[in-house]
């Protein structure tokens, strides 16, 4: 299954959106690697990668909700802390089991289940809060 940003993800807030789509292009680049199987070091650069642009995501979506005085700032914080918990588990997997298809089945599903869940309920929120301004 394919990672794709959706337009009904969208958040309304131009440079939350356009990371989002980085993000969700950057996580079907590491699975399709996966699933050819490509050399470990490429996929480990692509976690790592992952892992980084996520942290720095976070980090801008952060401080523009701090900046626009966003009041659910701290569930956002604590949903954020809990993702990264998750990605670095995924990471772990990934260099236990050398990627097998398993635990890509399993990345795949936990990244959409968890981004779009969030994105959908949490981020879209900052959007609408953003038009009541
Ligand atoms: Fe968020």
């Amino acid at each position: 299954m394919p990672i794709v940003w959706t337009p009904n993800l969208s958040v309304g807030v131009e440079h939350i959106d356009a990371q989002h789509k980085i993000w969700f292009e950057k996580a079907n680049e590491l699975f399709e690697a996966g699933k050819e199987r490509r050399a470990q070091d490429y996929i480990n650069t692509m976690i790592d990668f992952l892992d980084e642009y996520t942290k720095k995501h976070f980090k801008d979506e952060e401080a523009y909700m701090e900046e626009i005085r966003y009041p659910e700032l701290d569930a956002q914080k604590r949903a954020h802390a809990s993702f990264i918990n998750d990605l670095a588990k995924l990471k772990k997997d990934y260099n236990e089991t050398g990627g097998n298809i398993l635990v890509i089945i399993n990345a795949n599903k936990i990244v959409i289940d968890w981004l779009t869940n969030h994105i959908q309920n949490m981020d879209k929120k900052i959007g609408d809060y953003v038009k009541s301004l």
